[in-house]
This record gives C-alpha cells, structure tokens and sequence, in this order.
C-alpha cells in the first residue's frame, strides 16, 4: 500500500563547501532511502536546502567581502550544483532565509507564546559601543586565558579548543571593528521554556524505541541531565525577525529557525510547483512518515528541542518516524579539515571521479556503528573490485556474448535447473536483505547484500561455463544467458537508489528505459521480461578503473598542511 513519506537531510550550513564525512552524514543517505521509497511506489517529498543564518555564516561573509545576503546566495548555488552533480534526487532544494520559511518559524513562535512555552529573561552581554551593537559570542575575539591564543572566539578557542565565555578572554576586542571600547550591558530576551515541554518530549522518546541505539543514547543523555530553558534571540540583523514587541530589533537563534527550514522549504516547493498547499498533505497528515537523516552532533535538536517545538506548538505537524543519526567519518586515520584543506571536499569529488564511485564506496565505509575511515586504497578496491571487476564485469561478459552468439537478441531460458534456481534464491534474498537494510537504514549492510548478489552472479557464469555451453548445447548455454542477462537488469533495478548513473548506463546497454516509472522495485525477480529482447549492439563499460599512480598522487594532493598522525 502506498505511504507517504518525508525525507529530509539535515541542512548544511551555507558557509563554504562541504565535506565527503557531510555527505554520507546525511545528504547522500537522504537521497537513496528517498529513491528507494520511490521505486517501491511511495508518494515521496524529499527536501534539504541551506542553513544560511547563525554567526559563522555572517562572519565568512565579513572575512570574503560580501553583503551576508549575497554570501548566502552565492554558496546556496555553489551547493546545489554540487549536490546535483551528485545525483542527489531533492525534490526541492531551498533555503532556511526564504520569506516561506519566515512566515512558518514566526507563526510557530507565535503559537508558543500563545501555549505559554516563551519566558522574557534579562542577561547580560558585551556591547561594543563603536559598532553601536550587541555582540553575540562569536563577534568577540581575544586571548585564550588557558593557552595564550591570539584569536580565540567568545564561544570557543581553536587552538586549545576549550569552550569559553566571552567574558574569559583577556584583551577582548570587537570582531567586526577589532577596536576594544566594550562594555557589559544588560538586555532582555526570549527562552524556549523546555522544562515544561520536557514531559512532552520524555513521553515520546519512549515511544521511539525503533530508533537506532546512537540515536536514542544521545536523546536519553540529553533528557536525563535535565533540560534548561535555552535563549532562542541574538542580536544580530541576519535572520529571522522576532515577531514581538520589545524585541523587533532581533532575529531567532539559528537552531530555532534551521529545523524549522525542513518545512519552510516544503513549502518554497509546493510554491515553486503551482499548490501552495500541497506541503500540507504532508506534514499535516499524522500518516505520514517523516524519516531524517543526521550527523550524531544534530541528534539534541532533532530528538529533543525540535520536536519540543513542534508538540509545545501543538499545531498538527508531524513528529519524526525515524531518525537515523550518522557518527564521524575521518580522513586517512585524522580529521577533516576545513581550514587546513586536509581530506576530499565535495565539489572536488565531483571533478576527480563520477558521483557513483563516491556513492558506493561512502556507503561502504558508512560510519554507523562507530566512526569510520575514508583511505585512497580502500576507495580504489571498493571500485576497481566490487564495481568494476565484479559488477562490470558481470554486465559485460553477459551482453558481449549475448551479441556474439544470438545477435543480441536474449535467448530462451528452457529447462532450468538447480543451478537457475538456486540463483533465483540468491536474488530473493538480496531483494529481502536490502528492503530489511534500508527499512532500518543500514545502508552498508544495504551495499553488501548487493556486493554479495554480484559476486553469486559471477560465480554463476563461471560454474555454467556457456563459452563451452554454447559449442555443445546451444539451448543450455541460452539458459545461462537469459538468466545472466535478466540479473544484470535485476542489478540495474537494484542498484538505482545507490548508484544511479552507472543503473542508468546500463538500462541504457540492456537497451531499456530506466526512467523511475519504467523500473519499479516489484520487477527485481521478473524472470521474463527480457526473453526475445535485443539489448545494446555496443554496450558502454560501467567503470573504470584506478591506477595505482592515481592513488598515489590523490594521497600526497589531499593530505593537506598537517602530516599524518
Ligand atoms: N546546519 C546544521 C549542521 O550542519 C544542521 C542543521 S539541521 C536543521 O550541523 F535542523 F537545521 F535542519
Ligand atoms: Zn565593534
């Protein structure tokens, strides 16, 4: 029975480009669960976009130049078209600074100050008397009191990377004047009122109990140390207004209005698409299962503070079914780093090897169950074994001598023996192994299954041996191939969700249409489809492989100013 679902991945923050560890931390899972619920017949609304407010976003605007508006705007289109080149299926890709996602954040505060979920506290902040402003943490810079940097930020210091006050730092000064005529002053703001909501969200968490144990462990230590009233206002320009007296001169805090963005751009896409309503169908309807993928940081505000929001709000929208929350993926044996360019960034990735080979091998070394690595060597084997010798080859043995001995047109499968039907039972239960991954979103149990069908594949053509097959018994060596030829469209079906453009290639050799319509996940194990078909006469290979000396050189590009650890 056709469902509805949700599928988001968390939204990047618009400051620069992202890494591969963002990619399968949440954008490229999103896309495949989404495909894969697509092609099982599901009515689908899959949406990311841009987290374009905060302090970082205005700073990296203010260190490149620009107007923090036109900053956005500029790396929310450097994104996209990265993601695109990935192949991620959005059905929307938008922005948490559209005036949709204004309207929906304003509304819900709204609803909070109504249902009593808003308290006014005074605090007291650093007020820069030359710039006239408050200054959030971030805008004040100075000397780390614990180990004498220079430029440590109010909220933390990069180089000890010990949390701080702004308050702690010696010599503080201004961010954007760097002159140091500050003052402590007092001002009022709004706190998101969680110990009432905390019932609320304590009562559903238990109903949880299929989300994955990262997930729940982190929800639960949150919870258990007891939650705070948490200030949701910043003195700042960039975001969105506070819709109440006495506070118009401020804007949300950016983890109240991000979340939120999930339905600000379901909304930008029932509105690019002509029914401004349609967002509703979907996040009114309390059949619909929203589904959102997460890197293991994120798990607080998507496990507790977002949906205290949503229930303290008490405005029919729907709570998250399932929320698969990532852990760290690192770079040859240390960390990503952004500031010292060490490890591959996504719009390098797209330059250097097709979106696929990246898809696969990120599944391959999904950091689900701990953190986990991205090496040039594991890279290479994961496409030049499992895509290229084994996957590759399969299709490409299969179809060279299809054109070869039956001019391409797929033989007849007669007698089929125990062989065929052991290899019926194999693809049976890669299509069980995969439904079942994926419906727990266990996307490298989901690759293996696939990796294991294809190696059974390939040890099915060896075992049958048609090269002889065909000299002795042309319509057994038949049997072998329609039953090959009818795997590799298995394969292709398969392999959609997870590596699409090389499905499409070889839709395209089998001389099929691999549109999403054409292709749905009930036609894996059709055994008859393709019998009299005439596939491709000059079927492109799927892969290429990797040269050692490629490796080599990737390694020594990407290693970045630290040295190994
Ligand atoms: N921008 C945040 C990050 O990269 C994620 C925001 S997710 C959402 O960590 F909840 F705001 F949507
Ligand atoms: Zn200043």
């Amino acid at each position: 029975m056709s469902q509805k679902f949700l599928v988001t991945s968390a939204l990047p923050y618009v400051n620069g480009v992202k890494h591969l560890g963002n990619v399968i931390g949440s954008l490229l899972p999103a896309d495949i669960y989404a495909r894969w619920r697509r092609m099982q017949g599901h009515d689908v609304l899959a949406v990311c976009g841009t987290d374009e407010h905060g302090t970082p976003c205005e700073l990296a605007a203010l260190e490149e130049g620009l107007p923090v508006a036109d900053y956005a705007a500029k790396y929310y289109a450097i994104q996209k078209g990265i993601y695109e080149a990935l192949g991620l299926s959005f059905d929307y890709f938008g922005r948490t600074s559209s005036p949709q996602n204004r309207a929906i954040t304003q509304h819900l505060f709204l609803r909070l100050w109504e249902n009593g979920y808003i308290a006014e506290r005074a605090i007291r902040q650093l007020y820069c008397a030359d710039c006239a402003r408050f200054l959030p943490d971030r805008y004040v810079q100075g000397t780390c009191p614990f180990c004498g940097f220079t430029r440590a930020l109010g909220d933390q210091c990069e180089s000890c990377t010990k949390l701080l006050d702004p308050t702690d730092l010696r010599e503080p000064r201004c961010a954007v004047c760097q002159r140091s005529n500050l003052q402590v002053r007092e001002s009022k703001h709004l706190f998101l009122d969680l110990p009432k909501a905390a019932p609320l969200v304590e009562n559903w968490i238990a109903t949880r109990t299929h989300w994955p144990k990262v997930t729940l462990a982190i929800a639960h230590k949150w919870l258990n140390e007891g939650l705070r009233e948490r200030c949701i206002t910043r003195d700042l320009k960039w975001g969105v207004p506070v819709p109440h007296d006495g506070y118009r001169d401020k804007v949300f805090y950016v983890w109240f209005d991000a979340p939120i963005g999930y339905i600000g751009i379901s909304m930008e896409w029932a509105e690019a698409r002509g029914t401004p309503d349609a967002w509703q169908r979907y996040w009114k309807d309390p059949a619909t299962r929203l589904v959102q993928f997460i890197g293991k940081d994120n798990v607080p505000f998507h496990a507790v503070t977002w949906p205290a929001v949503i229930m303290a709000a008490a405005d029919g929208f729907v709570l998250c079914d399932m929320l698969k929350a990532f852990e760290w993926l690192n770079y040859e044996g240390g960390k990503f780093s952004t500031s010292q360019g060490r490890g591959v960034f996504s719009d390098q990735a797209v330059e250097l090897f097709p979106a696929d080979y990246w898809r696969y091998y990120l599944c391959v070394v999904a950091p689900e169950k701990g953190d986990s690595d991205f090496t040039w060597a594991g890279f290479q084997a994961a496409v030049n074994s499992d895509l290229a010798n084994v996957l590759g080859n399969f299709v490409h043995r299969t179809l060279t001598f299809v054109n070869k001995n039956w001019g391409g047109v797929v033989p007849e499968a007669v007698g089929a023996g125990d062989a065929e039907a052991a290899i019926r039972q194999t693809l049976a239960d890669t299509v069980k192994a995969v439904d079942d991954a994926m419906e727990e979103c266990s996307f490298q149990k989901a690759v293996r299954a696939q990796r294991d069908a294809w190696a059974a594949a390939n040890a099915y053509f060896q075992a049958k041996q048609p090269w002889h097959q065909v000299k002795t018994d042309k319509a057994a060596a038949g049997t072998t191939l329609n039953t090959c030829v009818h795997l590799c469209r298995a394969f292709a079906v398969l392999g959609s969700p997870f590596i699409p453009f090389a499905a499409r290639q070889l839709f395209a050799n089998l001389a099929l249409d691999g549109s999403a319509e054409a292709t749905p996940w009930t036609t894996i194990e059709d055994w008859a489809c393709l019998t009299g078909h005439k596939v491709s006469p000059k079927p492109a290979p799927l892969f290429t492989k990797i040269e050692d000396a490629q490796v080599t050189q990737l390694q020594a590009r990407f290693a970045g100013a630290q040295t190994k650890s």
